[in-house]
């Protein structure tokens, strides 16, 4: 769908009042992996999928979500918002309500419909592109003007204060910040960003292998642990080193050995996944698209055998797209074990790229792929 005019027709008919609508797309990360809580670098670029939001003023004391998606109605009166999570969809727009009032804004009375084809736990973000969409549309209910990155801040606290991910600031800096055609090399340590150019000749294909990721899993949880135990050791013998943003690898030679062997992958991992993330932009940004390849791979291998977040599925769909034509470099792309890889592929070759590779891994693993050929969108924004 995608179309703010069938939300706004929906949103009409159940509440009776024209809304304002809002989008927040979701994202692909092009490099720069379990990153952005060690303050490093990420380099993702904001996708054509994307949350809507609608809303419209009340006048009955009430917050009355809508989701499309769900067809299901959530009504709270506001005075009684909850302040904790309930274990439903209504967690990622209500935590948002939760933050906001905690930054001592009054949530006023609304109506909220929402709708969304982020494929869900995909790695894609589609909770940040819910959390972004709200915060968007709430603000402006409220007659706030908040800059981009003050609204991405607000809607990770959402999750990691109420949802209860432990996720860093990446997905939705990304969803409230990027720009069209753009990808944005983001320094997680002071929010500072860079845009680099995605030729009009390069498509972004997203092929999904359909195994289910989520960043409220275990898994990323253990992971973040890992990295903070390496980082806790460096840290005894360079105590300017509060993250892994400021290690080295000569670090890991010296003191490696007080470390668990998985802590010291994830380590080296980290450390170098920032490098790689530094050059990949520049790579993109001098227009040299080779290196751009070479330090995907790498990132890859990386993330797969250090970090030890991809799967059997993953690396698969990754080797699957090595000889294809028009293939500029392949990476699982996210937070890991599971969800989509990032396919830089020539525009003029995409849609055979896209339909070979989806070929070729339904005859190896079983499962037929969702691919996506995608464009480097903008941020939220409010579409009427
Ligand atoms: C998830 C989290 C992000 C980031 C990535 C891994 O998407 O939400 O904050 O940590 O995983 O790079």
């Amino acid at each position: 769908m995608h179309d703010p005019a069938a939300l706004r027709s929906i949103h009409l008919k159940r509440f009776q009042t024209a809304p304002s609508i809002f989008a927040a797309p979701g994202r692909v990360n092009l490099i720069g992996e379990h990153t952005d809580y060690a303050e490093g670098f990420v380099m993702p670029a904001a996708i054509d999928f994307a949350t809507l939001a609608a809303i419209s003023p009340r006048s009955d004391g009430k917050v009355v979500l809508y989701s499309e998606n769900f067809s299901q109605e959530q009504s709270y009166d506001v005075s009684a918002l909850p302040l904790r999570r309930e274990g439903q969809w209504t967690d990622y727009p209500m935590g948002v309500m939760a933050i906001l009032a905690g930054e001592g804004h009054r949530i006023p009375a609304m109506s909220l419909s929402l709708w969304g084809d982020v494929p869900v736990a995909s790695g894609l973000s589609s909770s940040a592109a819910l959390e972004v969409a709200t915060a968007l549309a709430a603000t402006s209910l409220l007659g706030v003007q908040m800059p981009g990155p003050v609204l991405a801040r607000l809607c990770q606290r959402a999750e990691n204060e109420f949802v209860g991910a432990n996720c860093g600031i990446m997905d939705q800096f990304i969803s409230a910040n990027g720009a069209r055609d753009h990808a944005l090399l983001l320094d997680c340590r002071d929010l500072s960003y860079k845009l680099a150019p995605i030729p009009h000749s390069i498509a972004l294909v997203i092929a999904n292998t359909m195994v289910k990721h989520s960043v409220a899993g275990g898994e990323y949880t253990t992971r973040r642990a890992e990295v903070e135990e390496a980082c806790a050791v460096i840290a005894r013998h360079r105590p300017e080193v509060r993250f892994l943003r400021d290690a080295t690898v000569s670090d890991l030679h010296q003191w490696g050995g007080e470390m668990s062997s998985n802590a010291l992958k994830r380590a080296r991992h980290v450390i170098t996944e920032n490098l790689r993330t530094v050059a990949a932009a520049d790579a993109l940004m001098s227009n040299n698209l080779a290196q751009l390849g070479r330090l995907m791979a790498e990132a890859h291998r990386s993330y797969s055998q250090d970090f030890e977040a991809s799967c059997v599925e993953a690396d698969a769909m990754v080797a699957l797209a090595q000889d294809l034509p028009g293939l500029i470099g392949a990476r699982l792309t996210g937070g890991g074990f599971g969800g989509c890889t990032v396919n830089l592929v020539e525009a003029a070759h995409a849609a055979e790229f896209a339909e070979a590779l989806g070929a070729r891994y339904s005859a190896e693993i079983g499962i037929v792929p969702e691919v996506h050929i995608c464009h480097a969108s903008a941020g939220a924004h409010q579409v009427e």
